[in-house]
């Protein structure tokens, strides 16, 4: 659509999450600013995250969700800091935003980059590129459960977390994933359960996903258990393609996908409302990193990529490309931040993306 203004709402959050967000914002506008008015960004900065609950009590405004439902994308860095129990700004921000809009597929490629020495390349020259697909919506983080429950008294406590699983849950994240399958060089869709241990919900999710398959005879299809998954993304990770899992699982494994192409700093990923009544959230995988923020040297290519994919939920699949060639030229040409061995700051990498979006 020409001429067409994107109102993306920005949170950055905590510690590298600012620096991150903000790379990838230059990089977007870089992008609007080289596309002769076919369209341009229009920023609007939330300033939530633990500082905030400092400040307020709250990990954001009490209207926040209603404020930020109208955005056509919100663009997220990363939450956390010491001063804020990890369970309490999690929930308070980045659960809720994901819980009350719905974002129920998170989306995770896992991609080597080349000139990027990560573990497994030594000993692999496939190509290597796959897809975590998340339950985001319910299973373990479904927030289901209590401390207490009982009544017992300190030194006798008991909690209770149950994961929950409805076939509607399950059935649509997969079918997102087989749809994804079609798109991709490998039709193949890898479910990953513990369905040997866990007989309830996850045998529900092995029954959806059988069930769901036959729909799709051009997708081939697996069932594998969470710890061979683990050790397959090590040992076999060539015949790899949408790797569809419930919330933790997938959560585990990508953070593991994302490491084995290099650092944690790569990886994307897409909050998705499939169905667009709500905003979809793009963030960097990673966290908020206290043990490097503030120093300008976080690796930017995990948020660039969730711009990536922002750029094509808004429908501009070609600009994602070019932003997705962009980063392959920028670690192929050897400018790497520290996380990957290298020397290049935040802003280097950032000005090395730019430069190298005017290569296509
Ligand atoms: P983390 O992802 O913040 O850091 C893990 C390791 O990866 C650290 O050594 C860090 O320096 C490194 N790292 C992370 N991002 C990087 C980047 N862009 N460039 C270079 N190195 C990078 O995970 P951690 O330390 O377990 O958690 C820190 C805080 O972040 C906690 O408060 C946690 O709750 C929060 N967190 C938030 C997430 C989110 O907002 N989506 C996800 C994961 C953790
Ligand atoms: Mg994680």
């Amino acid at each position: 659509t020409p001429g067409q203004t994107y109102r993306i709402a920005a949170i950055p959050g905590d510690g590298v999450g600012a620096e991150v967000v903000a790379a990838g914002r230059t990089v977007l506008d870089a992008l609007a600013a080289d596309s002769a008015g076919a369209f341009d960004f229009a920023w609007t900065e939330f300033p939530w995250g633990c500082a905030h609950h400092e400040r307020t009590g709250r990990m954001m405004d009490e209207d926040g969700l209603d404020r930020l439902a109208d955005f056509d994308a919100l663009y997220f860095g990363a939450v956390g800091w010491p001063t804020v129990p990890d369970h309490v700004s999690l929930w308070g921000l980045r659960l809720r935003i994901c819980q009350s809009f719905d974002q129920w597929a998170n989306v995770r490629p896992v991609r080597f980059l080349p000139g990027v020495r990560g573990p497994l390349r030594a000993a692999d020259e496939h190509e290597l590129d796959w897809v975590v697909v998340r339950e985001n919506s319910e299973g373990e983080y479904a927030g289901l459960g209590g401390r207490n429950l009982a009544g017992r008294g300190p030194g006798g406590e008991v909690a209770v977390q149950s994961a929950l699983f409805t076939e509607v849950g399950c059935e649509r994240v997969m079918r997102y994933a087989f749809d994804l399958a079609r798109t991709r060089r490998h039709r193949k869709v890898s479910s990953v359960t513990k369905s040997n241990a866990q007989q309830y919900g996850m045998v529900l999710w092995d029954d959806v996903f059988r069930r769901v398959a036959a729909d799709y005879p051009d997708v081939e299809t697996e069932s594998v258990l969470v710890d061979a998954m683990a050790a397959r993304f090590v040992l076999r990770p060539q015949d790899l393609s949408v790797v569809v899992a419930s919330n933790l699982n997938a959560d585990i494994l990508s953070d593991l996908g994302s490491a084995l192409a290099g650092s944690l700093g790569l990886a994307a990923s897409a909050n998705l409302n499939p169905e667009r009544r709500f905003p979809s959230m793009f963030e960097p995988v990673h966290g908020s990193a206290p043990d490097i923020a503030g120093r300008g040297v976080a690796n930017p290519i995990g948020a660039v990529g969730s711009a990536a994919l922002l750029l094509d939920h808004l429908g501009r699949p070609a600009e994602a490309a070019r932003l997705e060639r962009a980063i392959a030229a920028t670690t192929a040409a050897g400018v790497l931040p520290r996380d990957l061995g290298g020397t290049a700051t935040t802003a280097d990498v950032t000005a090395a993306l730019v430069d190298h979006l005017g290569d296509a």
